[in-house]
C-alpha cells in the first residue's frame, strides 16, 4: 500500500562526500579486456587513437569514468613492469599464467596505460607486484612514474619519451595476497606490506591487499599490525563478487529464472553486511576513519560463455546486472564515510563489463547505462534518509524491494532507486526535509524481460529513457517505480 512505502530525506543534514572514485573501473591483462578490447594497436582497421579504440574512449568519457585500476588482479603479482617499457619490438613476451596461459607481448605497458587514462580523463590506480616481485622493483616503478628528481629511473623514463612525471595518486601494494598474490597468511603479508610501503614513499595513497569476502581475521590482523604505522596505509581493499550460490561461478549470465534472479539479488545485498562488519573492525583501530575501505573488485561473476576460452571470463550482461550495479553503488554511497573507492570488474569484455566488443562492433551494456545515470552522485554530498518500504519473496528468499541512495550537488537532489521485485511496481512517497524544490525530472532503465540484454548486430533492448516525475508539492512527491527497474529522480529549482 502507498502509506507503507515512504522515504524521508534530510537534505540539510548532507555532510559526507561520495567520492567519485566509488564509480571506478578495473582493467586487467585478462582475456579481451586490454588486447582486442580497449587496445587494438595503431595498425588496426578499427578507428583508434594511438592504438586505443576511439569508440571506447568516447563511451567512457560520456559515462564519466573517474578512475581506472591496472594491471590486475592476479596478473599484477606476476607483472614485471620493466617488460612493458621501451621500444615495443624489444619487449619480451611472457606467459599469462593465470588467464588462459596466453602470450602476453607487453605491448601495452606503463606509458600506454597512463596515456589511455589521460585520453579518458580518468585517474590511474597502479597495482604493484608483491607476490613475485621485489621491494626494489616496486619502489623503482613508483619512482619511474612519479619522480621529478634526477635518478636512473627518471632518466629511463625520459629516454622512453616522457619527460614530466605522471600524476598518479593511487598505488596498490599486492593483490589478493591470501590467494593468487602469494597464498600468504595475514601476519606474513602485513609484515611484507610494511616493508614494501616503506620504500614506496612516492606513492601518495597506498592501498593494502585486503580480505576476501568475509575473512574478518585478515582485516583484524592488518589493522592491528599497521596500527602504529598507519602512515603507510591509506586504504585497505575488499574483494567481493556477486556469485549465485557460491564459488565456483557456474550459473548462466543470460539463461536464468526468477529464483536465480532473486539469489543474485541476495548475493549483492550481502555487500552491505560485509562493509559494515569490516568497517567495525577498522573503526576499532582507526576511529577517525582515515583508512579507506576500497572495494577494488566487485560485480557479477557467472559461468564463462559457451564457445569462449574459460580463462577469459567473458560473460553477457542483462537487466539483472543493471540491478546488481545499481544496488551495489547505492550501498557504497550509503557507506561513503568508510568506502572511498570501488572498482567494478572489469571494464571491457570481462565479467560485469560496461562495454563489449566484437571486431568493429561495440555494445554498451545495461551496467554501462547505470554507471552513466549514477554519475550524478560523483562528488556530491550524501543525503541521509529514512526508508520504509515493502519486502518481497521469491523461492523462500525475502528481500527489500527498494534499494536507494540520495545526494545533493549544485542545488540538485539526486535519488537513485532500484526496484528488484521483478513483478510489482512500487509506489513510494518522497518527503523532502531541509530544502525545497519546485522542479522534477527522471530517467529509467528497464526492459521487457529480466533476461534482456544488448548484443552485436544492433540488438539494443536495455537502455535509459526519460521518466516522468510530478513536481513536488509541499516537499512531497509520489513516484511509481516500475518492477525490475533502476531509476534516477532529480529535484531542483530550475
Ligand atoms: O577479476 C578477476 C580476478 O578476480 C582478479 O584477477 C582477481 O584479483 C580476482 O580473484
Amino acid at each position: 500500500s502507498q502509506a507503507q512505502n515512504r522515504m524521508i530525506l534530510h537534505v540539510d543534514e548532507a555532510e559526507e562526500t561520495i567520492n567519485r572514485e566509488i564509480y571506478g573501473h578495473f582493467a586487467e591483462h585478462l582475456g579481451r579486456c586490454i588486447y582486442d578490447g580497449l587496445y587494438v594497436g595503431e595498425d588496426s582497421e578499427i578507428e583508434n587513437i594511438k592504438g586505443y579504440r576511439k569508440d571506447i574512449i568516447e563511451a567512457l568519457k560520456e559515462m564519466q569514468i573517474p578512475l581506472l585500476r591496472w594491471p590486475g588482479g592476479c596478473f599484477a603479482d606476476t607483472y614485471h613492469w620493466k617488460d612493458g617499457i621501451g621500444p615495443r619490438a624489444s619487449r619480451p613476451s611472457i606467459v599469462n599464467i593465470h588467464w588462459g596461459g596466453v602470450t602476453e607481448d607487453n605491448s601495452f605497458g606503463t606509458h600506454e596505460f597512463l596515456e589511455f587514462c589521460e585520453l579518458i580523463n580518468a585517474e590511474p590506480y597502479v597495482n604493484l607486484n608483491v607476490g613475485s616481485g621485489t621491494v626494489q622493483e616496486a619502489s623503482e616503478w613508483v619512482e619511474y612514474i612519479t619522480s621529478s628528481n634526477q635518478s636512473p629511473m627518471t632518466d629511463l623514463r625520459k629516454q622512453n619519451g616522457r619527460n614530466e612525471p605522471w600524476k598518479v595518486k593511487y598505488f596498490g601494494i599486492g593483490n589478493e595476497n591470501w590467494g593468487c598474490g602469494g597464498n600468504m597468511t595475514p601476519e606474513y603479508y602485513a609484515d611484507l606490506y610494511r616493508r614494501f610501503a616503506s620504500y614506496c614513499g612516492g606513492a601518495e595513497f597506498k592501498i593494502a591487499g585486503g580480505p576476501n569476502v568475509d575473512d574478518y581475521n585478515w582485516t583484524e590482523v592488518m589493522m592491528r599490525k599497521l596500527q602504529n604505522h598507519m602512515f603507510l596505509m591509506q586504504g585497505l581493499s575488499l574483494h567481493y563478487y556477486t556469485i549465485p550460490q557460491d564459488w565456483p561461478p557456474r550459473f548462466s549470465a543470460t539463461d536464468f529464472d526468477k529464483a536465480d534472479w532473486q539469489e543474485t539479488m541476495f548475493q549483492v545485498h550481502r555487500m552491505e553486511e560485509l562493509i559494515e562488519k569490516h568497517s567495525t573492525i577498522m573503526d576499532k583501530y582507526d576511529p577517525d576513519k582515515n583508512v579507506g575501505l576500497m572495494v577494488d573488485e566487485w560485480g557479477t561473476w557467472f559461468a564463462p560463455m559457451e564457445g569462449t576460452n574459460p580463462g577469459f571470463l567473458h560473460q553477457q550482461n542483462t537487466l539483472r546486472d543493471a540491478l546488481v550495479a545499481g544496488i551495489g553503488l547505492n550501498i557504497f554511497n550509503n557507506h561513503a564515510d568508510r568506502v572511498k573507492m570501488a572498482n567494478i570488474a572489469q571494464m571491457v569484455n570481462v565479467l560485469q563489463a560496461v562495454i563489449l566488443t566484437k571486431g568493429q562492433e561495440l555494445v554498451l551494456t545495461p551496467t554501462y547505462h547505470v554507471f552513466k545515470m549514477y554519475a550524478a552522485h560523483q562528488d556530491a554530498k550524501l543525503v541521509p534518509f529514512h526508508l520504509s518500504a515493502e519486502d518481497y519473496t521469491i523461492n523462500n528468499q525475502t528481500l527489500p524491494s527498494i534499494s536507494t541512495s540520495a545526494s545533493v550537488k549544485d542545488g540538485v537532489l539526486n535519488v537513485t532507486m532500484c526496484n528488484s521485485n521483478p513483478d510489482k511496481d512500487i509506489e513510494i512517497e518522497y518527503d523532502v526535509r531541509g530544502a525545497s524544490f519546485s522542479q522534477a525530472k527522471g530517467e529509467i532503465l528497464t526492459a521487457k524481460s529480466i533476461t534482456d540484454y544488448n548484443d552485436f548486430g544492433g540488438k539494443n533492448t536495455v537502455y535509459t529513457t526519460d521518466f516522468k516525475v510530478n513536481k513536488p508539492k509541499n516537499g512531497k512527491v509520489k513516484i511509481k517505480i516500475p518492477a525490475k527497474s533502476v531509476v534516477l529522480v532529480q529535484l531542483s529549482n530550475s
